[in-house]
């Protein structure tokens, strides 16, 4: 065997046993920095499961309630409420109805935790527009930015009426920030938090989403979504949100944009989130289904990617079930 000179640095040392791994890890994921995402559909007495996201239903009231229940019980950090209504419009009018599905869960939601567990709900039109996008539509069939502000301000009030904790404007219109917080204050909804989907990408990776919302979208979102071909115009988007009165800011997707992700959190001084978005989940739970990936371990290592990459706020459909993982995980 050939002489080698033997190496004086060893980084090798601190990696021997799970105790110096875990004496020396960076970063760490918790409980508390997890969010999860619902779904409450309107008009059904089951939860039904979402074939493209296995794992994740859509929630009657009920189960909803008993599912904001278990993440309080579960130590996360916060739930987000999507609404799947019955009926859809062109203005989406269910969304700013006090009696449309997403401000009666939000109220379902509050009733069931009060200021315990954050509640958030997503502030957008799509599940709400008969043809699916996240805005009205003006007289040529392109999405109307300033008239669909208007009904981003009226959403909110609903929001907050209802008892919402943090609002997630996530229309991507140009102003939607100040707009909503302007129809919050002017509602004496001061307390109500703004979390702005900053830097949001026209993703194939929302794919399974779709389902989960019954989507009527045909074509894309790329008018008002970025290209994913920008980073710079993910931070630029943060510093607007920011200036207009953001409390938090979002990168969305996640694990395909973890350089955004880090250039927002150096860019701004407000928690930034991140959004494990449906895709970076169904794909995980696919190759696991098949045999192809250790699932457990896959789930623990993207939500440490996220927090590596800056997030101090994740959204994830596995929250409830990663804080349960972590508070055994650290033998691994
Ligand atoms: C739009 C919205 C989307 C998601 C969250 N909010 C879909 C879209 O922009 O098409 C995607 C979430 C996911 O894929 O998990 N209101």
């Amino acid at each position: 065997m050939t002489e080698v000179e033997r190496p004086v640095v060893r980084p090798r040392r601190l990696r021997a046993t799970p105790a110096l791994r875990r004496l020396v890890a960076e970063t760490s994921v918790e409980p508390r920095h997890l969010v999860l995402p619902m779904f409450v559909r309107e008009g059904i007495t089951e939860p039904v499961p979402i074939g493209s996201m296995p794992g994740v239903v859509q929630h009657t009231r009920d189960s909803a309630r008993r599912a904001v229940a278990e993440a309080a019980q579960a130590g996360i950090g916060g739930v987000m409420l999507f609404g799947v209504p019955e009926r859809k419009d062109p203005l989406g009018s269910g969304a700013c109805d006090p009696n449309g599905i997403l401000n009666l869960a939000i109220a379902d939601a509050v009733a069931e935790i009060g200021d315990a567990l954050p509640v958030m709900a997503d502030l957008c039109l799509d599940e709400f527009t008969d043809h699916g996008h996240c805005g009205v539509l003006d007289a040529r069939g392109r999405v109307d930015n300033d008239a669909t502000l208007a009904l981003y301000a009226e959403m909110a009030r609903a929001q907050a009426d209802a008892g919402v904790h943090v609002v997630g404007p996530s229309g991507m219109m140009d102003g939607q920030v100040a707009v909503v917080r302007a129809a919050l204050d002017d509602a004496s909804h001061e307390d109500v938090a703004i979390l702005a989907y900053s830097a949001k990408y026209a993703s194939a990776f929302y794919g399974p989403f779709r389902e989960a919302v019954a989507s009527s979208l045909e074509g894309d979102r790329r008018t008002y979504q970025q290209d994913p071909a920008n980073a710079l115009e993910g931070v630029r988007e943060a510093l607007l949100d920011v200036e207009q009165g953001a409390d938090l800011v979002m990168v969305k997707p996640g694990l395909p944009y973890l350089d955004v992700l880090r250039a927002v959190r150096e860019a701004v001084d407000v928690p930034v989130a991140a959004y494990n978005i449906s895709g970076e989940y169904s794909m995980v739970e696919a190759a696991a289904e098949r045999g192809w990936i250790d699932r457990e371990a896959a789930i623990l290592e993207s939500l440490t990617a996220f927090r590596r990459a800056g997030a101090d706020v994740i959204l994830s459909y596995w929250a409830v079930e990663a804080a349960r993982l972590l508070s055994s995980s650290w033998r691994r």
